[in-house]
């Protein structure tokens, strides 16, 4: 039996231990390999409801459909126009919001999870502080929530990115991984992904490089508590400011665009500056995974990305639509992931 992260999968990639994660990971394979008819009954009668504060394909019709292959249900509940706006203490207008603390816990009353998406412009682009919106969800349902990404975790894309890659290679201890920053036309993507990653990743006893322009650091906390396990593995990882020297020999290489956290406000009485972000994205164009790029890796390499990807900005098509691809097993493998997540936080017993 695994041992739970706790009531919750929230900051998993930060707290829970590398030998439950990787138990976790394999737990979830087998999962996946399972005949449909052994898993349909094992969310039976859950109900789970989903906040979506920003936009989403993947993880919204993937949570979906895996709870309804599972027997379960889902409430989509629309923070937009569907619902009263969950706000935060200081944070709340009279019969528009209801505090965060008296939502969690009414859902309680009733259902079996609560799963959350936010980032970005929902919670003023101050970074930490929709990390804090979900967790404060966490400290009062008394049901398990879900983090579907915030502005500092994406745990259920690592685990997908994570399966993808054992799934390709088998063990992945010291194997090579590249996370990448690369251009794209719009600098409003979150550090989510890169962090989650770089901590599964490290858990999974990977030697990781993570390559990027100056100015766009991840945040020095993820990156601490990273190379923690990376030390326990006798891993490692190395930070580079190449984008050639980055892919070098990888195994993997996963690139995509992340926001510079230095032109983030630190409170939400201020702005993102712009100007600044824009100016620091524009003088990295050249961050594009190409076929040069590729060819600068192992021959075995594979190409990851989480997807949504901009083609002939983060990479060329030649790359994301050729054989070194691995996307849509690993945008598939989102659903796998969570099927797992859920069970184990819901049925635990149905999780071998
Ligand atoms: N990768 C990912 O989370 O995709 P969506 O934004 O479509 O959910």
């Amino acid at each position: 039996m695994i041992e739970k992260p706790g009531k919750d999968w929230i900051d998993v990639d930060l707290t829970w231990a590398a030998a439950e994660y990787q138990k976790f990971v394999e737990a979830a394979l087998r999962l996946k390999g399972l005949p449909a008819v052994e898993k349909r009954d094992l969310l039976d009668g859950r109900t789970v409801y989903f906040m979506f504060f920003n936009q989403s394909l993947r993880t919204r019709s993937s949570f979906h459909t895996g709870l309804a292959k599972m027997g379960g249900h889902a409430v989509h509940l629309d923070p937009g126009s569907g619902i009263y706006l969950p706000a935060l203490p200081g944070q709340e207008i009279p019969y528009v919001t209801e505090r965060v603390s008296d939502v969690a816990r009414v859902l309680s009353e009733f259902g079996d999870a609560i799963a959350i998406r936010m980032y970005g412009e929902p919670s003023g682009w101050v970074y930490g502080s929709a990390n804090e919106f979900i967790n404060e969800f966490g400290r009062h349902a008394g049901i398990p929530v879900i983090n579907m990404e915030c502005d500092r975790f994406h745990p259920c894309q690592a685990l997908a990115d994570v399966m993808t890659m054992k799934e390709r290679v088998g063990d992945l201890k010291r194997r090579k991984l590249t996370i990448s920053w690369a251009y794209s036309g719009s600098w409003h993507k979150p550090v989510a992904v890169p962090q989650s990653l770089l901590l599964a990743a490290a858990k999974m006893g990977m030697d990781i490089t993570v390559a990027h322009p100056p100015g766009f650091d991840l945040d020095p906390a993820v990156v601490a508590a990273a190379r923690g396990f990376a030390a326990d593995s006798d891993s490692s990882i190395r930070i580079t400011n190449d984008f050639a020297d980055g892919v070098t020999d990888a195994d993997f290489v996963y690139a995509k665009s992340w926001c510079s956290l230095e032109h983030l406000p630190t409170n939400r009485s201020e702005a993102v500056d712009e100007e600044g972000m824009t100016k620091l994205f524009e003088q990295a164009r050249d961050w594009c995974v190409d076929d040069r790029t590729m060819a600068l890796a192992r021959e075995s390499v594979g190409y990851l990305h989480c997807l949504p990807a901009d083609r002939d900005q983060e990479v060329t098509p030649s790359v994301i639509d050729g054989p070194q691809s691995l996307i849509y097993q690993q945008a598939g493998n989102r659903m796998h992931g969570q099927n797992a997540i859920m069970t184990m936080l819901m049925n635990p017993a149905g999780l071998a």
